[in-house]
């Protein structure tokens, strides 16, 4: 498994290797390349805090995300000059556009580092009990698997591909969640696509609703 992700790697990095180069042969006479922590509190301050607890409700909560998928999401924001980008977002594809493969491994593992500070917005009980029952139990009758079965009976995620989702803002989450229905966002295998593909709307804010009070 370990050998199999290690070739993974390195076929990704090989990819990429052309770049690399030419950035470290146009840097080799600039100053010591910015840590993940300048970075985070420099450029993505603004909209995601400086420790990743964005307390804006359309900006993701990174703190406390995985490392694998923060970086994967960095990567999949980022066209190459032979692809285009695998996930569609005007704002970010402009933030990673400077970003390097080794950056983004770090920043991953930066906002991995950071505590989470869980979203804080109330909602509706109602709402909130019946999105319960679908994180945790699905809709049988609609076909919809149950979602702690990949993102965990806490919604901490499971390490590597499943991400966290415990406290995530709801706003962020249900435009994800419509994103993966109209297919503008499609990074995912096609694995959230066709969980959310017969949700309806009030099941996709109920469970984004609830999904913000978990910890
Ligand atoms: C102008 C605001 C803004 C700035 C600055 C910004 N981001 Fe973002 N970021 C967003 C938004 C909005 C999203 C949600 C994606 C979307 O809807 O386009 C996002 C999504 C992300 C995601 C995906 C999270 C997930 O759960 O899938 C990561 C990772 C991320 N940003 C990291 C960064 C990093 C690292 C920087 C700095 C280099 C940065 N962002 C700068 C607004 C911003
Ligand atoms: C079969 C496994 C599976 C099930 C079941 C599943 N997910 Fe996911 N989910 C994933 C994977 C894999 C990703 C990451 C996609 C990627 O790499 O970009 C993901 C990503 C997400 C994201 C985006 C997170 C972010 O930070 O941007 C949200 C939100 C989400 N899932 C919510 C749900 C909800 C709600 C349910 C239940 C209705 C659910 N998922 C059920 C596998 C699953």
């Amino acid at each position: 498994m370990k050998m199999i992700k290690n070739m993974v790697m390195l076929a990704a990095l090989a990819m990429v290797a052309p770049l690399a180069a030419e950035e470290t042969a146009a840097d080799s006479s600039a100053a010591a390349p910015a840590s993940a922590q300048e970075i985070a509190s420099g450029v993505c301050a603004g909209c995601h805090n400086p420790d990743g607890n964005s307390v804006i409700p359309m900006n993701p909560i990174l703190a406390g995300q995985q490392a694998e998928y923060i970086t994967k999401q960095l990567m999949d924001f980022k066209a190459t000059e032979t692809e285009p980008a695998k996930r569609n977002s005007p704002v970010m594809s402009s933030m990673v556009a400077a970003l390097s493969q080794e950056d983004m491994k770090k920043l991953g593992e930066y906002y991995a580092q950071q505590k989470t500070i869980p979203s804080q917005v109330a909602a509706d009980e109602k709402l909130l009990e019946t999105g319960k029952i679908l994180y945790h139990g699905g809709n049988i009758e609609n076909g919809i698997p149950a979602c702690a079965s990949c993102h965990g009976p806490t919604g901490s995620g499971i390490v590597p591909r499943y991400p966290g989702v415990a406290g995530q803002h709801a706003e962020y989450t249900l435009t994800q969640l419509n994103q993966f229905n109209t297919g503008d966002r499609a990074n995912d295998n096609k694995v959230m696509q066709k969980v959310v593909h017969r949700m309806s709307a009030n099941e996709k804010r109920a469970v984004s609703a609830y999904i913000s009070t978990m910890r």
